[in-house]
């Protein structure tokens, strides 16, 4: 079983990578939104402040590199080449699923190496709400938390992935209570996030009801677990019954506006289609505290520090160049830049 786990997360990475797994006719919505253009920025280039606290720790853009899972065998390398990208550019980074690590001697690409090699930006722990349903208790929550000391713990909720996939996690009952139970017991703060199908606003309240107090909307209009599903799903069936899920979800841009005018204190992680630093100023306009990436930067993942690193580099002097030319000299400023919206949409 553990070894099918394993496999299954590493067919699903390299689906993610040389498939077309995007949604078809669901997008971010960030398309519609565009800021005014400033002529008269009155703003140094070179004196943009993007810097921002998250989890207790300074990060010099609001950026997160979103939890991305490739199974153990992959897992190693993943992780090395985020927790460098992240310290050497100051952004936070969450890791895949601790799963397969916390129940299996297997726990290659979780340890505190992580911790050494990022040991000044925050570092995000990640479990399912599966493992929540099938509790064993707290201890192993902050053994996830331990494993490679990090400064919250992720906790995913993928229903959609879940109920399309072969023998996914179909009862979620008393998912929310769990949650409740992990809020009051860790020492750490907890992040719930979804996989891109978007939180709505009903949602984030009730878990904010519970004491989470940092939701990660994760909206759709870039990956579609859906689609990952009914690449490998069988019989045709299954495999049919995906596909028709490939575009479900609340798009990103729609499910901030919505949490953070139900929330208006929380702390937001927008992510869900996130191409470019465009699209993060426009998350951030929106209500978000934090902008995560992920599988627009796997490819770059993949290939090693180097090129993840130019990436994210670029991503952040396209957030600079959105602030110059809205007269923006930090993020409070960016946040209140004025919008245009696009009347056809
Ligand atoms: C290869 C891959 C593996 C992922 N594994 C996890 C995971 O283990 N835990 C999790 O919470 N999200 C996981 N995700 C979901 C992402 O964190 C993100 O929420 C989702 O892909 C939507 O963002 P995107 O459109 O930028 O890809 C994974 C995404 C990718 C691309």
């Amino acid at each position: 079983m553990d070894d099918d786990r394993a496999q299954a997360k590493l067919d699903q990475l390299e689906t993610v990578l040389r498939r077309d797994v995007a949604t078809r006719y669901t997008s971010t919505g960030f398309e519609t939104i565009r800021f005014a253009h400033n002529a008269l920025p009155e703003v140094d280039f070179a004196a943009i402040d993007l810097s921002c606290t998250f989890l207790g720790r300074k990060c010099r853009a609001p950026l997160l590199i979103s939890s991305m899972t490739g199974g153990p065998s992959r897992a190693e390398a993943i992780n090395t080449t985020l927790a460098e990208v992240a310290q050497s550019l100051g952004l936070a980074f969450a890791v895949g699923s601790q799963r397969i690590a916390l129940e299996t001697a297997n726990a290659s690409g979780f340890s505190k190496d992580l911790r050494r090699r990022a040991p000044d930006v925050p570092i995000l722990a990640n479990i399912g709400a599966a493992q929540l349903h099938d509790w064993k208790g707290v201890e192993y929550l902050n053994r996830a938390i331990d494993m490679i000391e990090a400064d919250a713990l992720i906790i995913h909720l993928n229903p959609l992935q879940e109920v399309l996939q072969d023998n996914g996690d179909r009862n979620w009952k008393g998912v929310l209570n769990r949650i409740e139970e992990a809020v009051t017991a860790l020492p750490c703060p907890i992040v719930v996030k979804e996989i891109g199908c978007g939180i709505s606003a009903a949602v984030a309240v009730k878990l904010n009801a519970v004491g989470v107090n940092i939701i990660d909307i994760a909206g759709a209009g870039g990956t579609s677990w859906a689609a990952v599903v009914a690449e490998s799903a069988s019989p045709q069936k299954s495999r049919n019954i995906a596909e028709t899920f490939r575009d479900w979800g609340i798009p990103t841009a729609q499910a901030i506006r919505d949490a953070r005018a139900a929330l208006p204190h929380i702390s937001l992680i927008a992510s869900g289609g996130m191409r470019n630093g465009l699209d993060a100023a426009k998350a951030l306009r929106l209500g978000a505290n934090m902008v995560g990436f992920a599988g627009s930067i796997l490819e770059q993942t993949l290939q090693g520090r180097l090129g993840l690193q130019v990436q994210f580099e670029a991503i952040i002097e396209e957030l600079r160049v959105t602030a110059f030319c809205t007269g923006s000299q930090n993020l409070d400023q960016l946040r209140q830049a004025p919008l245009l919206i696009d009347r056809h949409c």
